[in-house]
């Protein structure tokens, strides 16, 4: 029996009510929370359990990374100063540049580079108190490089301690030897690859990009009638760059989340809200490309969209491997409260990932913590480069 009970924490358990509970304890047993709250409720057969002092430090649920391309070769860096010097995502994108620049970088890897130059990135996850993760394919586009991408994320999991959640991206973009033929790189990789891939075990939820340098909301409809085919949860790059109508398919759909969403509008956030769908804010996607249009916060709130935040890792558009600084992002960048990023990195990113055991601290829960040197739950989002994170308990091990 692995048992573990923390005491004189300071919990902030993401629950429906949400309030701290200031001087609690936090039973865990084998995996999973047992019991949690004040202590001086804390029932008596608790009282010979291997105990922990936290010194009322501040213990949140293990932090969820729920939007991230952390597997791909090679980096960006060339297109970093280009678009200093003026040229645009887009313009950089039709020139062949962007993402097709990764797709070759990714081929040109095999499995063991592609886990060894994720690592860090993940490390640095980790060291933030990241419990779970989401990683997406979409760096191949042909079915030997995607079939690695997904293998080398699964393989992540074997190496860290920490639950990876993967997703199908064969609809990301249109590979050079498709160029003008999106609609049979649809047919002939992207969903055949899919279904090759769902055999094999290795994709957990299929995504898109919906934009007009990638795919039309009808390519990106044939790829989820696949998924639903399939039953695996969908969930989409919608309006990042402008409005393709990707969300309100999304809705459609019943998607977990739909990303990005700067575009997104009022009747968006209305359709988002009625299929239960997550808006996944990613502002280091919006800072990296100097973004102007924030997405449709008061129309999320107005409407009760659970709104997430991710890094959106990733060699182009947000080369950000820290989720504390998402946070700090979410709230100078588009307006959320510290409570509300908070519970975009914990309740709603498991939420935006169908995850119904973690992200929040509660009996039943898995025992996924994050303990931290700060009072407030408003100081994780506050600094800016500075990672206040004392331990980090995620599985069985105490
Ligand atoms: O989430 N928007 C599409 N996909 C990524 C960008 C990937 C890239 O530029 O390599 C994103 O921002
Ligand atoms: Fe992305």
């Amino acid at each position: 029996m692995n048992r573990l009970l923390l005491t004189h924490a300071h919990i902030a358990p993401q629950t429906a009510s949400n309030s701290l509970i200031p001087n609690g304890a936090i039973a865990l047993q084998n995996g999973f929370i047992d019991w949690v709250g004040p202590m001086a409720e804390l029932p008596e057969s608790y009282a010979s359990w291997p105990q922990k002092n936290i010194k009322n430090r501040l213990v949140t649920p293990a932090l969820i990374d729920c939007h991230t391309h952390l597997v791909f070769g090679g980096n960006r860096a060339k297109e970093f100063e280009m678009r200093l010097n003026g040229a645009s995502y887009t313009e950089i994108s039709r020139a062949g540049g962007g993402i097709v620049s990764t797709v070759t970088a990714t081929r040109a890897a095999d499995l063991e580079t592609l886990i060894t130059g994720a690592l860090p990135r993940l490390d640095a996850l980790i060291a933030e108190g990241v419990g779970t993760i989401e990683i997406k394919s979409g760096y191949g586009l042909n079915l030997e490089t995607e079939f690695n991408m997904l293998r080398a994320a699964r393989a992540l999991g074997q190496r860290r301690n920490i639950r990876i959640i993967t997703s199908f991206l064969g609809a990301h973009a249109i590979p050079a030897e498709y160029a003008g033929r999106a609609d049979d790189y649809i047919t002939e990789i992207c969903i055949s690859t899919l279904k090759d891939a769902h055999a094999e075990g290795l994709v957990d939820a299929v995504d898109g990009f919906c934009e007009g340098i990638a795919f039309t909301p009808t390519q990106i409809a044939r790829v989820f009638d696949v998924a639903k085919e399939l039953g695996l949860p969908v969930k989409l790059h919608a309006e990042q760059l402008s409005h393709l109508g990707g969300t309100m398919l999304a809705a459609k759909y019943g998607a977990l989340s739909a990303d990005h969403v700067e575009y997104a509008n009022e009747a968006d956030a209305k359709a988002m809200a009625a299929s239960g769908t997550v808006a996944v804010l990613l502002p280091g996607a919006f800072y990296t490309l100097k973004e102007t249009q924030a997405p449709p916060i008061g129309a999320f709130r107005k409407h009760k969209v659970p709104m997430a935040l991710a890094t959106d890792c990733n060699p182009g558009s947000s080369p950000m491997t820290s989720l504390l600084l998402t946070m700090n992002m979410g709230c100078t960048l588009f307006g959320l409260t510290p409570a509300e990023s908070l519970a975009a990195v914990t309740t709603n990113a498991a939420r935006a990932l169908g995850l119904t055991d973690t992200g929040r601290i509660a009996k039943g829960m898995r025992s996924e913590l994050a303990i931290w040197d700060v009072e407030t739950p408003a100081e994780l989002s506050y600094r800016i480069g500075f990672n206040p994170l004392h331990t980090r308990i995620v599985g069985d091990t105490y």
